[in-house]
């Protein structure tokens, strides 16, 4: 992925929507594109239009950037996103949040389905994403020279989240009485579910959560200097003891069943953002 590309497709979205300038990306995960339904939509353009842009190959995921209005602020939304497992580069997986940057966005708010590793999570509960464990990347987008000087060469990831914004986030939930909890994110690449001794593993080393997305996207975030907020929904229990057969299919009614309370949570943090 060139720097040439990146320009290109952030070109071609300039001129698609009029030089719109959104201040707010928002990357929505499996089973959670109905945001989109709250925004004020100005434009609507297909993956498959925008020059060098992955096109998305998972059913779950629609794939469209949406540019409109949410809660008063100007936001661009994906409505579906590149995993590593479609086959992309970690470059490709990541291009669209650099082409964000370039669009004028300072704040990346990413969404996504994950397995709950911590036994006091429960099946369609939110995790404010608080920190993460790359270690399974098998490619790092920020490997190479050519995308170098967009940001650091070795960017600080002491914070990722937004301290203030999991506050936030952390009292709206609260004052609505939904359930939610904080935690670390694990990684990995899919698409295989993982075993119970993987399982096992990821709870051992720190993790609450688990899912095969978001960590590429948030450390290029990083390296563009991006505020970042992240939320899970907790779609299966992954406890090694008790861990049932995954279907997609009860992943996906689990997802639905969040989204109201995902949605909400989203909207209402960018009604309090200044
Ligand atoms: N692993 C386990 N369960 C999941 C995942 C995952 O990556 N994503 C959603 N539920």
């Amino acid at each position: 992925m060139s720097l040439q590309a990146i320009h290109e497709a952030t070109a071609y979205l300039q001129t698609a929507t009029d030089h719109f300038e959104p201040h707010i990306g928002i990357i929505l995960g499996t089973g959670l594109g109905a945001l989109v339904n709250d925004i004020d939509i100005a434009y609507s353009i297909s993956y498959d239009s925008i020059p060098h842009f992955p096109v998305s190959t998972v059913e779950s995921h629609s794939g469209r950037l949406i540019f409109g209005t949410l809660s008063g602020k100007k936001v661009m939304c994906m409505q579906g996103r590149f995993h590593y497992y479609e086959g992309y580069s970690m470059q490709q997986v990541t291009l669209p949040v650099r082409v964000m940057k370039l669009l004028g966005i300072d704040l990346l708010i990413v969404s996504n389905a994950a397995g709950g590793l911590n036994p006091a999570f429960g099946v369609s509960d939110l995790m404010i994403i608080n920190d993460h464990i790359s270690l399974f990347l098998p490619e790092n987008p920020l490997r190479g020279t050519e995308l170098v000087n967009l940001g650091d060469r070795f960017p600080d990831m002491s914070e990722p989240y937004s301290l203030s914004l999991i506050e936030k986030a952390t009292q709206i939930l609260q004052s609505e009485g939904i359930a939610s909890h904080s935690g670390t994110y694990a990684s990995v690449t899919g698409p295989q579910l993982e075993t119970k001794a993987e399982y096992r593993m990821l709870r051992m080393l720190g993790a609450d959560a688990v899912g095969m997305s978001t960590v590429p996207e948030v450390i290029v975030a990083r390296h563009m200097n991006l505020e970042v907020f992240g939320v899970s929904v907790i779609t299966d229990m992954c406890i090694p003891e008790t861990l049932e057969k995954a279907e997609i299919q009860k992943i996906l009614a689990a997802a639905a069943k969040a989204e109201p309370h995902m949605t909400f949570l989203i909207k209402s943090l960018l009604a309090e953002i200044p």
